[in-house]
């Protein structure tokens, strides 16, 4: 378990209580790797600011798109042990605690902070149930982005990211050609999330959508297609694909190893911070494949649970994420755009600027790997069935056991 706190004072030991004149806040994420733990770290040091009493006590646990970090939240939640406040996605996946009760209705907040003009209108009822408002966002993260080495793809002669996945096909065959890897790759959910991208630029943001509602047609052949083109892909990536995570991905694209990458937008904090690598220059990015005019986009927020032990210090930590404060200090570090919209583009670097011109005027789809379509429940069962996959190779197979999960958890 991760554990920083940015002001030293009182004691430690104790189970989150008082300490020192301070309350501890125990924040729950999964922000502890590259790319992840400076932005949190800068909203923190705006928060003590303003908190002069409360102590931030990090509750991380490791793990890309907390795949570890939601069991252990899960056993927590059931022991009825919660920390202060929790991570998570706008969406399905909030909904399932909504409906667990397991956190707090907070519209209070909203009308108090006046952050219902703030948000945009295509994220508020994801995070909303029965007319009440469950977390506050901090961010929009996007899904379908295609990151690239621009000297790898110099030597292998491709002169501009494909815009189709046919054209990233041949794209990917050129680079291999030259004796690189032509897709970094890493553990299991980063293939789903390469395969969430496929399914949108093959069914298009409505086919793709209808996919996450009651009906949807999993077994149609545009999904087979989009099944047949992710295995091909799967075949340009790195053979020791399952003991990477998305940081090793995108270092190998970082190092010039790998000429593509297909990863969310934390992947610009990464390669432009922690790896200090020049956006537009060393790396470039553009619409996953087939799917340019089409934001696939995830939203963290944090929530009030239910037997917060500093529930007041909790209140303090919500309304830090919702300030444009809190925002402006934590995304241009997070590699995502604030979810509120007064931000100031200014202190955005190059990527970031594209983003917030994209949300702005592209369609907007929900993420699966990222909480947003689909409830915890049916993302796993698409991730089991997905392993099996993996040693099968079994297309058919596949496709029948991802409609089976839909039936089963469609709403
Ligand atoms: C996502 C999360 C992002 C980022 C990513 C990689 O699920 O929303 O903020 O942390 O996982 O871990």
């Amino acid at each position: 378990m991760a554990s920083w706190t940015l002001t030293a004072c009182g004691d430690d030991n104790d189970d989150g209580g008082d300490s020192g004149g301070k309350t501890k806040l125990s924040v729950f994420s999964w922000w502890t790797g590259g790319g992840e733990e400076a932005g949190l770290k800068a909203m923190v040091a705006d928060f003590e600011k303003k908190n002069a009493k409360i102590k931030f006590v990090n509750d991380a646990i490791a793990g890309g798109a907390g795949d570890k970090a939601k069991a252990v939240l899960a056993s927590r939640l059931q022991a009825k042990q919660p920390p202060d406040t929790f991570q998570g996605h706008a969406g399905a996946e909030l909904l399932d605690y909504v409906k667990a009760k397991q956190i707090e209705d907070i519209t209070f907040l909203y009308e108090q902070e006046g952050w219902k003009e703030v948000f945009p209108e295509t994220l508020l009822p994801l995070l909303t149930m029965d007319n009440k408002i469950y977390s506050v966002p901090v961010n929009i993260h996007r899904a379908n982005v295609l990151w690239h080495n621009s000297q790898v793809l110099d030597e292998a002669g491709v002169s501009a990211p494909p815009k189709t996945l046919d054209e990233f096909l041949d794209a990917l065959d050129k680079v291999k050609s030259k004796g690189k890897i032509g897709l970094s790759i890493g553990e299991e959910w980063t293939q789903q999330h390469l395969l969430e991208t496929v399914l949108l630029g093959k069914l298009g943001a409505d086919g793709y959508s209808a996919l996450f509602k009651k009906g949807g047609d999993w077994g149609g052949s545009d999904v087979t297609a989009a099944l047949e083109v992710w295995k091909e892909l799967l075949g340009f990536t790195n053979s020791d694909a399952a003991s990477l995570t998305w940081q090793d991905a995108t270092k190998l694209l970082s190092d010039g190893q790998a000429g593509f990458n297909v990863m969310g937008d934390w992947a610009d904090s990464y390669l432009s911070g922690d790896l200090k690598r020049k956006p537009e220059t060393d790396y470039g990015w553009a619409a996953a494949p087939d799917t340019d005019g089409t934001y696939q986009f995830l939203s963290d927020s944090f929530t009030l649970p239910v037997g917060a032990k500093h529930r007041d210090a909790a209140i303090a930590w919500l309304k830090e994420c919702g300030s444009k404060s809190g925002q402006d200090a934590f995304n241009p570090k997070k590699g995502s755009i604030p979810a509120r919209n007064d931000a100031d583009p200014a202190l955005y670097g190059p990527y970031l600027k594209w983003a917030l011109e994209e949300w702005k005027k592209d369609k907007i789809v929900g993420s699966l790997s990222h909480g947003a379509v689909a409830s915890l429940a049916w993302t796993t069962e698409i991730g089991t069935a997905l392993g099996l996959f993996l040693q099968s190779k079994n297309v058919g197979k596949f496709q029948d056991a991802l409609g089976e999960a839909a039936e089963k958890h469609a709403v």
